[in-house]
């Protein structure tokens, strides 16, 4: 089946999906789309989180996508649920893949979540967790400060380094040994958050996880790509600006990233489309 697959986030942090996506299945087509513009979701109210990520979703099936990864916690958190009723295909959301990895890691117990503020106020990872494993102890922490720096193109640097250190430092307290990088933003700066909560606490990537579990809903499904290519072909979509979401993507994917499109959202009377 040679549709492709659509990725949405707020903004670049679901490149972390496409990239460890493209890994896994590099028979496919992929169409990210960020919604760089209205970047970050993560401190608006919920309506307005459901709105947008409606608008994303609807833009996306345009292109007969067969399948939807919403690479966000905080839409996941706010909208996949609400959403599912009334999208005609398949999705899949960050959350529970970060969360099985989580407990399956844990030793201690402790499992600690960064996200955005909406994330952690919706309680979604506490709940997923709980429902695996009721025995575990989870910690949740907003670092709302994370996503408009990284969104900004600043990945790295003293500034940055000082800012995670101070946003991190209550999670020192809570004698975690696992954390959960709740954010699809927060991969792009591991490092920086490693050196700072130290070697012994495992950082699971919920984008990451849940690229590994695509490949496996592809595959039980049977939707997989059957024509044979060298690789996986992503084309992207952003709200904001070109030259700057490139800039970003190139550095990420490691790769030239050229096809990318502006797009406008609000300009799509998002009622029109029935299901
Ligand atoms: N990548 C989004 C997430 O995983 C960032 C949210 C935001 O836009 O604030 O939550």
């Amino acid at each position: 089946m040679d549709k492709p697959i659509g990725i949405i986030d707020s903004g670049i942090g679901g490149l972390t999906v496409l990239k460890e996506a493209e890994k896994q299945l590099p028979n496919e087509r992929f169409i990210y789309l960020g919604d760089n513009l209205r970047c970050p979701y993560g401190s608006r109210e919920s309506s307005e989180i459901v709105t947008f990520t409606r608008e994303m979703i609807n833009y996306l099936l345009q292109y007969d996508v067969k399948l939807i990864v919403i690479a966000c916690n905080t839409a996941t958190a706010l909208a996949l649920e609400y959403l599912a009723q009334e999208v005609p295909v398949p999705m899949l959301g960050v959350v529970y893949p970060g969360s099985l990895a989580a407990t399956k890691q844990t030793t201690n117990g402790h499992i600690g979540v960064i996200g955005t503020v909406a994330t952690i106020n919706s309680e979604i990872y506490k709940r997923t967790i709980q429902s695996i494993d009721p025995a575990v102890r989870i910690y949740s922490l907003a670092c709302p400060a994370f996503v408009p720096i990284i969104e900004s193109g600043v990945v790295d640097g003293k500034e940055l380094e000082t800012i995670v250190e101070a946003e991190l430092m209550p999670l020192k307290r809570w004698e975690l040994d696992t954390l959960i990088l709740g954010c699809t933003h927060f991969p792009l700066i591991k490092d920086i958050i490693r050196e700072s909560v130290g070697n012994d606490i495992t950082l699971i990537d919920s984008g990451a996880e849940t690229a590994r579990k695509l490949k496996k809903i592809v595959l039980k499904y049977g939707i997989q790509n059957t024509n044979k290519r060298s690789g996986a072909i992503s084309s992207f979509k952003t709200t904001g600006d070109v030259s700057q979401f490139q800039k970003i993507a190139n550095l990420w994917l490691d790769k030239r990233v050229w096809d990318i499109e502006k797009v406008d959202l609000s300009q799509r009377d998002v009622k029109d489309i029935s299901f």
